[in-house]
This record gives structure tokens, C-alpha cells and sequence, in this order.
């Protein structure tokens, strides 16, 4: 082999590598998979599949189980008594506690906070899945960590 067509190889198969990192990189882009989200609800509560539902037209895959003792599984999941919602969900590493917004939910994807979860607690009307018109109670969508610690990670505010 003469240099010339050593280099004109190597030229070749460097253009052929990167030509397919750039294919991969722009495929987990693009395609980034959306994680698997498990729910357990209450035997027979509704709202909580409506909220699933909505996941679902985002494309989610939104795996909703019954559970007779939903109160312990949150519990040992670390949720705080005080941001029980009517279904607890798990999102990869992270839970979703009641009927927390989409936007919340993608924004935990997309900035990956270290955080146990958030919470949307009790059942406000308006949050996701707790439509009725236009109406909306003022709440909070609360974050949770691993020691307990609470914060604010969105605020909704009333629509008279
Ligand atoms: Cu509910
Ligand atoms: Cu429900």
C-alpha cells in the first residue's frame, strides 16, 4: 500500500464515523424515549384515568394498576402524608404524586432535579384530569426529597 491510499482510507473511514455519530446523536435527539410511567389508583377512581389519559396523548406509556392499600405503597415510596394525592405514579427514578400537569411532568424529564417527586396534593379542581370548564383552584405543584424536604416547583393560580 502506498501512503496515498493509506491516507485516502483513513479519510474514508473517518468520514464513514462520523457521518454515523452524527446519525446516532441526532436519533437520541429526536427519539428520545419517553419512560414508562406506573400508576396506582384507588380501586374504581376516575379522575385518576383521566389524568392518565391526557399522559397518554402525549405519548406516554401509562401503566395504571388498582391498589386496595395505596396509602402504604405511598408511604414506603417516601411521599409526605401531606401531598397524598389519589394516585401515586413512578416515572423512572421519580414519583408522581395526584394529578400533576404534563408541563410538570416533562419539565422533571428535561431538568432531572435531585428530587424524590412531586405532588399535587389532594384533588384541586383544574389540575390535570380535575377539569370542569374553565374553572381553577389555586395550587401548587410541590417537590419532595428524599429527607423530606418540601419546595414549590409550580404555582397555578385561580381562574374566577
Ligand atoms: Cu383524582
Ligand atoms: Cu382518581
Amino acid at each position: 500500500m502506498n501512503h496515498q491510499s493509506f491516507f485516502s482510507r483513513r479519510r474514508f473511514v473517518t468520514g464513514v464515523l462520523s457521518v454515523i455519530a452524527v446519525v446516532v446523536f441526532n436519533k437520541s435527539i429526536l427519539a428520545a424515549p419517553m419512560p414508562k410511567i406506573v400508576a396506582y389508583r384507588n380501586s374504581g377512581c376516575s379522575c385518576c384515568e383521566k389524568w392518565a389519559e391526557k399522559l397518554r396523548a402525549a405519548g406516554f406509556d401509562v401503566e395504571m394498576n388498582d391498589d386496595d392499600d395505596l396509602s402504604s405503597r405511598r408511604e414506603k415510596a417516601g411521599v409526605p402524608d401531606d401531598l397524598a394525592g389519589c394516585h401515586t405514579a413512578f416515572m423512572g427514578d421519580y414519583i408522581i404524586e395526584g394529578h400533576a400537569p404534563l408541563a410538570d411532568i416533562l419539565r422533571v424529564l428535561n431538568e432531572k432535579p435531585s428530587i424524590l417527586g412531586i405532588a399535587v396534593p389532594d384533588m384541586p379542581v383544574g389540575s390535570s384530569g380535575m377539569e370542569m370548564g374553565d374553572m381553577r383552584d389555586a395550587y401548587d405543584v410541590v417537590a419532595f426529597a428524599i429527607d423530606g424536604t418540601q419546595s414549590i416547583f409550580a404555582k397555578y393560580v385561580a381562574n374566577p
